[in-house]
């Protein structure tokens, strides 16, 4: 129950006098109402009238163990008896520590310098900062251009934008973006280098030539003197559209930018902690990146905190006399916040003693084939792509010609609203509905989610073939 002042009346009256919601046309709340959530327990959201959804996506891909797991919500308990908050320049505290100690472990052991800031797009901002000052304090002056995916997203701050490819979020501020190197994704279902073919249960995939990663190449060999990192998701472009694409493809991208001296940043935002099925995607390709970024769950989705890990040689660049001007000038207010770094430890434990990675494994297997069972023979079903705990199917309207719904019909959205009266929340990226599931499910949740969302699905296609 909400608290007894705050009635349905009064928060939506308040609400739309006052309140701007992220990315979200304001609009459309004047036929609906934004959906009012007042608990959450496991793998549950509650609305104010007492209904129970799903939390399919495990609210923007935070989330991991499940809502309010008991041992997160001790750790933040007793972290407020011993420090909320406290600069972290000039001062320490073992709370960070504890992260670093635990993270460690996880990390491949050449990721061994933490940087701490608030959230996904800071992370990634300050890698960008690094990977450019990198060069700069070395003596590179000339090395100040990155490399970028299409498809790729990497938060909303104008520099995560600039190195960003998502048309519909990032076109519109291009004046205010600095110029990057931009190369074609690997997203398999639409390669121009293959051709068209309709998926089915049994359909192998098309031979690979990684033609892709030629682009990449040929802009590595021409302006190499000009660039200073290559910026990259591993294994999946998630708001690209849940993009899955072949560990060759990430070996490669590795292997050539350090062949011509390129640094590499992995942006494990969404795929880290374990969202892959690996504990962080760059297991998958045994590839180890100069930086990684982090965040989402890095305190179990309880929190917001991130984290740039980088290399021992880049820490070096920086190291010097005061007088030598190569300090990185960059921080937060609420940088290794100590509630969120008590949270984080915690949820770092749950790791090793829960260990999702390993015991998941047959919940993941299990999703997987029942995503093929469920959805291949769909006549709206385009591709079906998987990977650990995300699932994603792109609709279209022509799955022969792979042919999209006009935009106007907003598919997706319908889609969105109608799984609300389905005991979900299935938040899609434009016609790609997807699942980023937390861990604390069953078999018996995965079929429920699964056939629910394929009801749903059906309702609102059914009016549109
Ligand atoms: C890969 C990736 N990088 C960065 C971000 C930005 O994170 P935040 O929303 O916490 O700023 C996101 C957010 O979805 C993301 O998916």
């Amino acid at each position: 129950m909400a608290r007894p002042e705050w009635s349905k009346e009064k928060v939506l009256s308040l609400d739309r006098k006052h309140i701007w919601h992220p990315f979200t046309q304001m609009k459309d709340y004047e036929t609906r109402d934004p959906v009012i959530i007042t608990k959450a327990q496991g793998a549950f959201l509650y609305t104010i009238e007492g209904l129970r959804l799903y939390d399919t996506i495990s609210s923007w891909w935070t989330n991991v163990h499940g809502h309010l797991h008991p041992h997160l919500v001790e750790a933040i308990n007793k972290q407020l008896e011993l420090l909320d908050h406290v600069n972290f320049a000039g001062f320490t505290h073992p709370y960070a520590t504890e992260v670093v100690e635990r993270l460690k472990k996880f990390l491949p052991p050449a990721l061994s310098r933490f940087f701490f800031s608030d959230n996904g797009s800071t992370a990634v901002e300050v890698a960008l900062k690094m990977a450019f000052q990198y060069w700069q304090n070395r003596g590179f002056a000339q090395k100040t251009r990155f490399v970028c995916i299409k498809e790729a997203y990497h938060g909303d701050t104008i520099g995560a934008v600039s190195v960003g490819g998502v048309d519909l979020y990032h076109q519109l501020y291009k004046p205010l973006t600095f110029k990057t190197f931009r190369t074609r994704a690997p997203y398999c279902y639409r390669c121009p280098d293959n051709p068209p073919q309709e998926f089915t249960k049994e359909a192998p995939l098309p031979p690979c030539s990684l033609a892709c990663l030629e682009e990449l190449k040929n802009i590595f060999a021409q302006h190499a003197q000009e660039i200073c990192a290559v910026i990259v998701e591993p294994r999946l472009l998630a708001a690209g559209g849940m993009i899955v694409y072949p560990v060759e493809y990430l070996k490669g991208l590795v292997e050539l930018a350090h062949q011509y001296e390129i640094l590499v940043i992995f942006d494990e935002v969404a795929t880290g902690f374990a969202r892959t099925g690996t504990m962080f995607a760059l297991e998958q390709a045994q590839v180890v990146p100069d930086i990684i970024c982090l965040a989402k769950g890095l305190t179990g989705g309880m929190l917001p905190m991130a984290l740039t890990v980088a290399t021992e040689e880049i820490y070096q660049a920086f190291y010097a006399d005061y007088m030598e001007g190569k300090t990185f000038f960059h921080g937060h207010s609420f940088t290794a916040n100590p509630i969120a770094c008590a949270v984080s430890a915690a949820s770092l434990a749950l790791f090793e003693e829960e260990n999702p990675v390993k015991k998941g494994a047959p919940l993941r297997k299990y999703f997987h084939k029942r995503l093929i069972e469920l959805f291949a023979d769909e006549p709206y079903v385009g591709d079906i792509r998987y990977l650990g705990y995300v699932g994603a199917l792109e609709l279209v309207a022509n799955r022969r010609k792979k042919t999209p719904f006009p935009p106007e019909k907003r598919i997706g959205f319908q889609i969105y609203m109608t799984s609300l009266n389905h005991g979900l929340v299935l938040r899609p990226l434009g016609d790609v509905i997807y699942w980023f599931l937390p861990y604390c499910l069953s078999t018996e949740d995965i079929d429920s989610i699964l056939m629910e969302s394929r009801n749903t699905i059906r309702e609102v296609l059914l009016k549109e073939l």
